[in-house]
């Protein structure tokens, strides 16, 4: 059967691509300005947010207007299991050689159709050894294996008329270094590597994208970062461009949206665009079910508690459901606390547990991914609208556990 309405014009999910991109036209307008820029000034980025503001979706965005300015392009979500220098190498190994090999093979075909400007063909000034006997972590056998791949796939995308190559990276808050100088220093591997391909004048770019402690781990690690980077923090989208997210995906299509019913949607989501595709994609299915084509308040209102369970089930719940019974105990006291931010005096007062117990379960609720910790004795949820999403959980146990008899 074909839906009457047609498809589904809002996408909620991860990494989904929205239909209308709002509100980033600045962050891509300064991306583009510090690709011009490289190789004399390092093209590094450092792109943080929330979960669910968009930072998968703009770093597509960068990877595609890379390649629009003719830069090869490597992607790599990261994972925990990255987290040490040696699956943090081979990972970027294979991502480089994989590149390397794509690069031929595009530049290949372009060849063959004559699209390859024989001026274009250009080399790098300066080889591998230059500039891995400059950098001291790029010594030890992991920062030899990183370089290679890593002037490997800058020397074939030049070669093959490319400007350089923009490695992005998503996830990249699983990347930290131990204090301990004998320990793990993923981070500072990756960059000493890239920082001394730019001080060779190499060009190659480097984005890194996750988490608010992304900036933190930058800032800890053990090769100094932070001035390398430039910083975008994204958040909730402004009043206009949210309310484009919500609307333009509806043009030319047979719905139309009463202004209290925009009016509405905006106050319940904050400019969070995962809220915003959500909110859209069920009044959407709302809509064909009851055969109308407007969205309006009365419509909203019916759908209202299915739109929050959805929420909870596709967007927290996956969040908190691989912790242990303890983590969860101490985000149960959390929901009791006042927020933003969360104080660690206030949850020491509302939990049951020692303060240093209280003290371990924070440190592995930011490892976890669900928190991060703004400074001392100070936290926040690192996803919108968690600690509404906590009081509706902890209200739903409580009224469960009220119905036993
Ligand atoms: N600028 C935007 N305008 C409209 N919708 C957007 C925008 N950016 C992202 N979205 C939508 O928001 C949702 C979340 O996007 P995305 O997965 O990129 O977020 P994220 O910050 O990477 O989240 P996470 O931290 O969980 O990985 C997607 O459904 C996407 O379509
Ligand atoms: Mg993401």
């Amino acid at each position: 059967m074909t839906a009457r309405l047609g498809k589904n014009p809002y996408r909620p999910g991860v990494g989904t691509r929205p239909l209308y991109l709002a509100g980033r036209d600045q962050e891509i307008r300064r991306f583009q300005a510090v690709l011009r820029s490289s190789p004399e000034i390092p093209a590094n980025v450092r792109l943080t947010g929330l979960r669910g503001v968009g930072k998968t979706v703009l770093l597509s965005e960068f990877e595609a207007q890379a390649e629009e300015a003719n830069w090869a392009t490597g992607r790599l979500e990261l994972e925990p299991r990255h987290d040490t220098e040696a699956t943090l190498t081979s990972a970027l190994v294979s991502l480089c050689e994989r590149a390397t090999q794509r690069i031929s093979k595009i530049e290949r075909a372009k060849a063959a159709v004559g699209r390859v400007a024989r001026g274009a063909v250009k080399t790098l000034s300066v080889t591998l050894q230059d500039v891995t006997l400059s950098c001291d972590p790029l010594v030890g056998s992991h920062g030899r294996d990183l370089a290679k791949a890593l002037f490997d796939v800058v020397e074939t995308a030049v070669k093959k008329g490319s400007e350089g190559f923009v490695l992005l990276l998503d996830e990249a808050q699983i990347l930290r270094d131990e204090a301990a100088r004998a320990g793990e220093h993923p981070l500072s591997l990756l960059v000493a590597a890239v920082s001394a391909f730019q001080r060779a004048s190499l060009p190659i770019a480097l984005v890194m994208c996750g988490l608010p402690t992304l900036t933190g781990n930058l800032l800890k690690a053990r090769t100094y970062t932070e001035r390398m980077f430039r910083g975008e923090e994204i958040g909730s989208l402004d009043g206009e461009s949210a309310r484009k997210a919500f609307v333009e995906p509806l043009k030319n299509t047979p719905i139309s949206a009463d202004r209290d019913l925009v009016e509405s949607v905006l106050a319940c989501v904050e400019g969070y665009p995962y809220f915003i595709q959500l909110w859209g994609a069920e009044l959407w299915d709302a809509a064909e079910a009851a055969t109308v084509d407007r969205f309006t308040p009365e419509l909203l209102a019916g759908i209202e508690p299915d739109i929050y369970r959805r929420v909870d089930s596709d967007f927290y719940e996956p969040r908190v459901r691989t912790l242990t019974p303890a983590e969860q105990d101490v985000l149960s006291a959390a929901a009791m606390c006042p927020y933003p931010p969360l104080l660690v005096s206030h949850l020491n007062r509302a939990s049951d547990k020692t303060s240093g117990n209280v003290n371990v379960l924070l440190g592995r609720l930011v490892e976890a991914g669900v928190l991060f910790r703004l400074r001392k004795g100070q936290y926040e949820y690192t996803a919108p609208k968690f600690h509404e999403f906590l009081l509706r959980r902890t209200s739903e146990r409580d009224a469960r556990l009220g119905g036993v008899p």
